[in-house]
């Protein structure tokens, strides 16, 4: 018996270094005196993932990232027909179907971009596979500002000529021509699959708004319908008509960045206000007969784009009005002040009376709030912060999530008002390094291993957890259980699959883990 046990555990270590001593670099870990390190990069050395190399039926592999320094560690596993032990089980049901998955990403803000074209070349290409390639964590998802947000250098549009209605002289900026565009085509040919772009706007520009400024509080000049209203739609269908110049086609819009924004008094950088009732008149009658009428009429149409403190109230003005609702395909979220909305009360009921309309996380940063801001290099509780929002989002309903600028300095900027934030890439130009935080590898844990049209199945507790957790099913068969530990002690538990057997795992303090296993 002891004999066979060795022999196992043999076999199991050789397994265990086989796929270690594979493709992939390690982490080379640094510490800023925050509760974690984060990973270090430069132009001859990153670390990498490698592609998902899944073991046969009857093994799982399991990929664990934790406060104590560990960043996607693999390990391969025996499934067992029979549990050793009795405790909590956690049983993967797929008699329960949920949402299917679009995808995880970033932003490429005019910051992020100037950031990582700040790097030589080599270095640039570490970054960019990191995020987007087999190598790295598979990001499928870019967000686009159209023209100039608060992480720009300046302020612009595409449109600054006064009454300029026929947009005769709308133009992309050299910020798009020679950062971001590059940037995305570089993505684009790193990634195995199709990125999906979409691209949100913050202010017009400003001859068309009634305070004919960029900032500050400001709608729209006089009523949806009118002339204003139609060159701001047509505005987005030229913004389109510019990129695909470059090869660079489009999956969604978002109808504004925060529209609530621009309602407030002295809001201190771009914006446009919209009220809900707004929204709804605007997509009925400028900017969804815009779209559908011109060559982006496939490109999908996201309204709120705002924190989901405001639904289902937002989605209940605009969806309810059929001749706005049938150019919708999804409603956008933030993820600020999500600890004062109840998924329960806000996404839940949303998805229960418009489940026809798809829910979509489209920015997220921490060290926005005052008593936490900017950067903080190497924090855990921040990789903690997302994966909790995330998987409660996924186990809401939502489809995707996208975090903010893809890059920041040292100073969490650049940004013209000094909203500086962190970033789960922080860029050091002086060394030609990039620092991946915590956060990098808490979105590696879904980004990496739920390719588009995962489904969300049910994974049922057997008594009370503290784990957070959420289970799919992948579009090639295979299973995936994600487990968040947000608390200090260490926590046995099994996953049951009822027709592959029992994983008997261990959840570290303070650690994610994903797990995946072939059922077919
Ligand atoms: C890049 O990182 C590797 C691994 O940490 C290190 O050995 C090398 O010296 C670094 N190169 C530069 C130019 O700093
Ligand atoms: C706008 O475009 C027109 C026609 O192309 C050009 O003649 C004019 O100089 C431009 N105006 C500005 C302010 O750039
Ligand atoms: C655009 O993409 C198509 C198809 O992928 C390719 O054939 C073409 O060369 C690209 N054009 C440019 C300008 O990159
Ligand atoms: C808005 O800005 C103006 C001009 O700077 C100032 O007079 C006013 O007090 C500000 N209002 C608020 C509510 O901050």
């Amino acid at each position: 018996m002891l004999f066979l046990i060795i022999v196992r555990a043999l076999l199991l270590l050789e397994a265990v270094t086989r796929i270690h001593g594979g493709n992939t670099n390690p982490c080379i870990s640094q510490s800023f005196g925050h509760d974690s390190v984060v990973c270090v990069c430069n132009a001859t050395y990153c670390d990498t993932v490698g592609p998902l190399n899944l073991p046969d039926k009857g093994q799982y592999v399991s990929f664990l990232s934790s406060q104590t320094g560990a960043r996607l560690e693999r390990q391969i596993g025996e499934i067992h027909r029979v549990l050793s032990y009795s405790g909590l089980k956690l049983t993967f049901n797929t008699a329960k179907r949920f949402q299917r998955i679009k995808g995880f990403g970033g932003a490429m803000t005019d910051a992020a971009a100037i950031n990582i074209m700040s790097l030589s070349h080599r270095t640039q290409n570490n970054l960019l596979e990191s995020y987007f390639s087999e190598q790295g964590i598979e990001y499928n998802v870019i967000r686009v500002p159209m023209a100039s947000c608060d992480f720009s250098k300046r302020i612009y549009t595409y449109a600054d000529v006064p009454e300029d209605f026929e947009l005769r002289n709308f133009s992309l900026a050299p910020e798009d021509t020679r950062f971001k565009i590059p940037l995305i085509q570089t993505a684009q040919t790193l990634s195995k699959q199709p990125l999906l772009l979409f691209a949100s706007p913050w202010s017009s520009p400003a001859w068309m708004k009634t305070n004919e400024n960029l900032i500050g509080k400001g709608m729209l000049k006089g009523e949806p319908g009118n002339k204003y209203h139609k060159a701001w739609a047509q505005y987005f269908v030229r913004f389109l008509d510019e990129y695909a110049k470059y090869n660079l086609t489009f999956w969604a819009v978002t109808a504004e960045n925060e529209p609530t924004a621009g309602l407030m008094t002295n809001y201190s950088f771009q914006c446009l206000g919209f009220t809900p009732e707004r929204q709804r008149d605007f997509i009925a009658l400028d900017l969804g007969p815009a779209l559908a009428s011109s060559q982006h009429h496939r490109v999908q149409l996201m309204i709120l784009d705002d924190q989901r403190l405001l639904l289902p109230y937002w989605a209940k003005v605009v969806l309810s009005d059929l001749k706005a609702a049938r150019y919708v395909h999804g409603i956008a979220v933030h993820w600020y002040f999500d600890s004062i909305a109840p998924a329960r009360l806000t996404l839940e009921p949303t998805h229960s009376i418009f489940p026809d309309y798809y829910l979509f996380s489209t920015e997220a940063c921490t060290g926005s709030y005052f008593w936490e801001k900017g950067i903080r290099l190497g924090c855990w509780k921040r990789a903690e912060n997302y994966a909790h929002d995330i998987l409660e989002d996924l186990n809401n309903f939502v489809t995707g999530w996208t975090d903010w600028n893809l890059a920041l300095d040292l100073t969490g900027g650049p940004n013209w008002v000094k909203n500086y934030v962190d970033s789960p890439v922080i860029v050091d130009a002086t060394k030609d390094t990039f620092y991946k935080q915590p956060m990098f590898y808490s979105l590696a844990h879904f980004s990496k291993f739920l390719p588009v049209d995962s489904q969300r199945v049910g994974l049922d507790g057997s008594g009370e957890c503290n784990l957070e957790t959420t289970a799919f099913l992948r579009p090639d068969g295979v299973a995936v259980v994600t487990v968040l530990n947000r608390g200090s002690k260490d926590e046995v538990y099994t996953i049951w699959d009822p027709d592959v057997g029992h994983i008997e795992a261990v959840s570290p303090a303070h650690s994610i883990q994903t797990f995946l296993w072939r059922r077919g």
